[in-house]
């Protein structure tokens, strides 16, 4: 079975109490019901983890590619500027693996400063403005094979 680890980054824990007229009104617990629904559907096996630090985000990404795991990754505001978890991202696809960035909003609609992905370059897709759908789209396409 297809293993995915969805990752997701700074703030995004906070989903329900931050900005809910951009990112609505459930949370990261409502995010982890809902994957684990749809992969079940989809027979993924999947695992939905959330930090605000940069360094545990890089260490989960170096994890993936040791244990041989697909990734959907949320990189919240590090998307914008983290050169090390581009990095880290790179690692991923070029080891095989795929790696497909998500946003619930939409950052191109957004302030200037989230038009830059530097981690979409090394994604295998990105997928964004679809609000937790966003998620359920990028293991949709993980699970549809290579
Ligand atoms: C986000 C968009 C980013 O610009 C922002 O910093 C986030 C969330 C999204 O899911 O829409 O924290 O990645």
């Amino acid at each position: 079975m297809t293993h995915v680890v969805v990752m997701n980054g700074p703030n995004l824990g906070r989903l329900g109490v931050r900005e809910p007229e951009v990112y609505g009104a459930l949370s990261m617990e409502d995010l982890r019901q809902q994957v684990a629904s749809w992969a079940a559907d989809l027979g993924l096996e999947a695992e939905v983890r959330q930090t605000d630090s940069e360094a545990e985000l890089v260490g989960w990404l170096h994890q993936a590619v040791d244990s041989g795991s697909d990734v959907v990754l949320n990189p919240a505001a590090f998307t914008h500027y983290s050169y090390a978890l581009r990095d880290a991202a790179a690692m991923v696809t070029k080891g095989g693996l795929r790696l497909i960035e998500v946003h619930i909003s939409n950052p191109y609609a957004r302030e200037e400063f989230r038009h830059r992905s530097v981690v979409g370059p090394v994604a295998t897709g990105t997928i964004a403005g679809f609000g937790f759908d966003s998620y359920r789209l990028a293991l949709s396409a993980l699970a549809g094979g290579r």
